[in-house]
């Protein structure tokens, strides 16, 4: 978490900065900063809260004017988030700032150790204490402000992404990952840096996503040299970004996570766009072609994600043993990676994350590949460290997702996944060909289901209007319904803070059944396909105890809409397609209720949206 911008070049740095702020602010939102060097000093404003808070704070100060700078956006980890521990941090002769995404684990140690060499420190951050090592190098060993950032970067142990400025450098930035993403914008005569690629795409398209433990020395005159921590130079691999700037703006929508709601009949389009061949029975992956021989032979696939992703996972699960007939385990890769997991190498390992920078799938990823497992992605953010660090993988193509609550990234999972266990199925030979046929033919017809949904806002608003001061809520589901009451109640909690469980709907009588009365609402996930009887039964269990019902049920539903107190018809379709239907009025819900909440949707207190650190 954290964002990190640095630009470099003829243009006024601060405008640039800001910009590119706003734009990384789903990374962390604690506390911002900015630092240009103006006149031979650096000049640093930084404060608590949003980067709104930093733009009104130099609004009301001297011009910010100076052609290299460098912006951070907060997550806190280390110290709470207030103006001091807010970034950039100084050296201890204040000749060089830094700005830092991750965490630096041994920085007690070394702060110990520099204090004891006569350091003062300001904040309690990790952050500060890099900065001084890095200071402390340069003016003790007559090095370059490379080797000077180099040697502290061979001292540390934890994950950085870094941009070091210096006073007496006004040419220089320098640039260093390890663990926390960083790509470097290449424009012309000059440089952008970024925690991702959305503060660069409005001026260059050309970009290098460093790899770990490599540095840039982005030079004003000498332009861009790639080292690695080691001393040795690397080439740089300059790609080109595909990503559009309309994606990055919120389109006329009050907030992103609407937009992104909104966005779902073209996101699963485009996640199945050029791979679901319904005409011919054919289903199209080229990133996993060279690996579906491990697939077809596995014996066993694991999937790992944290979050919505695990959500999307679950559905996974049911979807290959269902179709592809292959055992399944679903893990939260932050358990995963600390509990000596028996791993085989026949072992296919699926890593689903949106952004593709989670650290704890990350590291869970590296721990399967080192027992020789395959590994497969299926992740959004083009360029990102899951997809280059797995074997090969699928993108889920839904576009920038803004709001830190998932949405549309979920459905593009889900799609990706069901693509997948149906490629696996046909070429094992696990599926008929009529089921084949049948489930290509409805894949292709859920983007227009997916609308049929989201043209029923008003009611689903009119429902949200009378549940908006619940304390806590229920989401019952079963089969492949129920990873979606788990993600309706995230959703819900995640941004309008109400407590809500999601649960299978059977398992209900053995515990939450004891917290349902005429204050609880239980929102239930009943179409028509699947458990449809013994779901029945189990909204009959809820209102004997008065509890209120708001089912999602299938177009044309009777018996339910007579017991409910209120009912969201949804289109039929297949069961195993369902959750691509059936979350999309869960995720309605919990907006309209966080709206009139007076909730901050789009950036919901204390979460972040792209989790690096552990
Ligand atoms: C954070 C985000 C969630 C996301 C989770 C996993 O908690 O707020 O929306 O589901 O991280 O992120 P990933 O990028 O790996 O899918």
């Amino acid at each position: 978490m954290c964002g990190i911008v640095g630009y470099i070049g003829p243009k006024e740095a601060y405008p640039v900065l800001i910009k590119g702020l706003k734009r990384l602010e789903y990374r962390g939102y604690d506390s911002a900063g900015v630092a240009v060097l103006q006149n031979e000093n650096i000049v640093v404003y930084k404060c608590q809260g949003k980067v709104a808070n930093l733009e009104n704070l130099v609004a009301k100060s001297e011009p910010l004017i100076g052609t290299i700078g460098i912006g951070h956006t907060r997550w806190a980890t280390h110290g709470p988030p207030n103006d001091e521990n807010a970034h950039p941090h100084s050296s201890e002769d204040g000749n060089m700032v830094i700005i830092h995404n991750g965490i630096i684990e041994n920085y007690s140690p070394l702060r110990e150790e520099l204090i004891k060499r006569g350091h003062h420190f300001k904040s309690e951050t990790d952050t500060e204490v890099l900065i001084h090592l890095i200071g402390d190098i340069r003016q003790n060993e007559d090095v370059t402000l490379f080797e000077a950032v180099r040697i502290a970067l061979n001292e540390v142990i934890g994950a950085y992404a870094i941009v070091v400025m210096e006073k007496d450098n006004p040419n220089q930035l320098i640039a260093a990952k390890k663990g926390s993403p960083l790509v470097v914008g290449i424009g012309e005569g000059e440089f952008y840096i970024a925690s991702d690629a959305t503060p660069i795409i409005e001026y260059t398209k050309n970009v290098v996503y460093l790899d770990d433990e490599e540095i840039a020395i982005i030079d004003r005159e000498d332009g861009f040299k790639l080292m690695n921590i080691k001393n040795q130079e690397k080439t740089p691999y300059v790609q080109e970004l595909e990503m559009k700037l309309e994606a990055l703006e919120k389109g006329g929508y009050e907030h992103f996570m609407l937009k992104e709601i909104y966005e779902q009949p073209r996101s699963i389009r485009d996640s199945m766009r050029g791979r679901l061949r319904p005409n011919s029975d054919q289903v199209e992956l080229g990133g996993i072609r060279d690996y579906i021989k491990k697939f077809v032979n596995a014996k066993r696939i694991i999937i790992l994600g944290c979050g919505t992703s695990w959500h999307a996972g679950l559905v996974g699960e049911y979807l290959f043993e269902d179709i592809a007939r292959i055992p399944v385990e679903v893990e939260y890769a932050s358990e995963f990676r600390y509990r000596n997991p028996v791993i085989y190498e026949d072992d296919v390992v699926i890593a689903i994350s949106q952004s593709g920078e989670t650290a704890d799938t990350l590291a869970a990823i590296e721990l399967a590949k080192s027992k020789g497992a395959t590994i497969i992605g299926i992740c959004n953010v083009i360029g990102s460290s899951i997809p280059r660090a797995t074997h090969a993988g699928s993108y889920t193509h839904a576009g920038p997702e803004i709001g830190v609550a998932s949405t549309k990234a979920f459905t593009a999972q889900v799609t990706v996944l069901t693509l997948m266990a149906l490629h696996v199925a046909h070429q094992k030979g696990s599926i008929t060909n009529q089921r084949l046929h049948r489930l290509l033919i409805e894949l292709d017809s859920i983007p227009d289901k997916v609308q049929k949904v989201l043209d029923q806002n008003e009611k689903i608003k009119y429902i949200a209007e009378i549940y908006k001061d619940v304390h806590n809520a229920l989401y019952l589901g079963r089969g492949y319904n129920f990873p979606v009451a788990l993600e309706g109640a995230l959703k819900l909690k995640e941004i309008s803070y109400i407590h809500a469980e999601g649960y299978p709907a059977a398992e209900m009588k053995h515990g939450p059944i004891a917290l349902i009365d005429e204050e609880m609402p239980c929102f239930v996930i009943a179409p028509r396909a699947g458990a449809y009887d013994k779901i029945v039964s189990n909204i009959q269990e809820v209102k004997a105890r008065k509890g209120k019902i708001i089912a999602i049920v299938t177009e044309g539903e009777k018996l339910i809409k007579e017991m409910a107190d209120h009912t969201i018809e949804i289109p039929d379709t297949e069961e195993c397609l369902m959750p691509l239907i059936s979350v999309i009025p869960l995720q309605l819900l919990s907006y309209h209720i966080a709206v009139m909440r007076g909730c901050n949707v789009d950036q919901p207190r204390n979460l972040a949206k792209s989790v690096t650190v552990e």
